[in-house]
């Protein structure tokens, strides 16, 4: 049930691929909070994924948007306007894509080239996004920009490979943008440091699902799902966190400050 938190709202969302994406889970909250909402993801993810059946079930449109395209981003925000009729209140950056990890190459083994596009996609994306509404002057006062990261960016988990340095960038991206937004717009920006969610991005780390169980373990409260971030996202781009930007804020159950769970030394 909704209660009304982003009644009359205007957002785009990045990164809806399938139902299990956490953008889908964000994308059908903030609609039931009241918003109004463009899609958009890569062209080539609206042949693979479910993204119409969603637009359809939202009463949405799709924009696509290779998202480290500046000219198909600009395209995004100038329709996206049109469509909405304003200025943009909300955004949710939900994109990662690492070539390495998906062609198996290990982290002491790394193909640069590779690398420069997983930055690209990944962060890069995230800062070009920024750079493109902030020269459009697309965003509403006060409006909120949340990208989605991992806590890989401050703490060592080898399988997640170059993932870590792309979150690390990411949120580094939106300390420093965060500054310059807020200064010309009050516009806020904020991460959101997400437990490890069955995705198809999440999945494509090896050992996932037995990594899966051990945080869940570890987290006090468990792991956070999809909707539970779905959630949390609602609520920072609401006008109830007006204040909050330029944060990394975990939203984890617990684990960001664990040290040892003796639950995990039962087994
Ligand atoms: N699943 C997890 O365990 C987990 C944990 C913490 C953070 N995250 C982050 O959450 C975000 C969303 O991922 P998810 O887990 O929902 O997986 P997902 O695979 O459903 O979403 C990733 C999205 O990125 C999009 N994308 C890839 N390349 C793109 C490009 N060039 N332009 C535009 N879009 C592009 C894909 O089409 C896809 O929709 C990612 O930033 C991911 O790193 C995921």
């Amino acid at each position: 049930m909704g209660h009304g938190l982003l009644a009359g709202k205007k957002g785009i969302i990045f990164g809806a691929l399938d139902s299990r994406s956490i953008a889908w889970k964000v994308a059908e909250r903030a609609v039931e909070e009241g918003a109004t909402i463009v899609l958009t993801n890569a062209p080539v993810a609206m042949r693979l994924g479910e993204i119409n059946e969603l637009a359809t079930k939202l009463n949405a449109q799709i924009i696509p948007a290779d998202a480290t395209s500046l000219e198909d981003l600009e395209n995004l925000f100038t329709q996206s306007m049109e469509i909405l009729g304003g200025k943009i209140d909300f955004v949710l950056h939900a994109i990662g894509m690492s070539v390495n990890i998906r062609k198996k190459k290990e982290y002491t083994d790394l193909n640069y080239e590779w690398m420069k596009t997983t930055l690209d996609v990944s962060s890069m994306s995230f800062h070009k996004m920024m750079q493109v509404a902030y020269k459009m002057d697309a965003m509403q006062e006060f409006g909120s920009i949340v990208a989605l990261t991992y806590i890989a960016a401050q703490r060592t988990f080898p399988d997640y490979g170059e993932m870590a340095e792309s979150k690390a960038l990411l949120e580094s991206f939106a300390r420093s943008f965060g500054y310059h937004y807020a200064k010309k717009a009050k516009v806020r920006v904020n991460t959101i440091s997400q437990s490890p969610t069955m995705t198809t991005a999440g999945s494509g780390v090896k050992g996932f699902t037995d990594f899966f169980g051990y945080a869940d373990k570890m987290s006090p409260l468990g792991n956070a799902s999809a909707d539970a971030c779905a959630d949390y996202c609602v609520t920072m781009f609401s006008d109830l966190t007006r204040m909050v930007t330029m944060q990394n804020l975990f939203h984890d159950g617990g684990f960001s400050s664990m040290g040892m769970a003796p639950e995990l030394l039962e087994d």
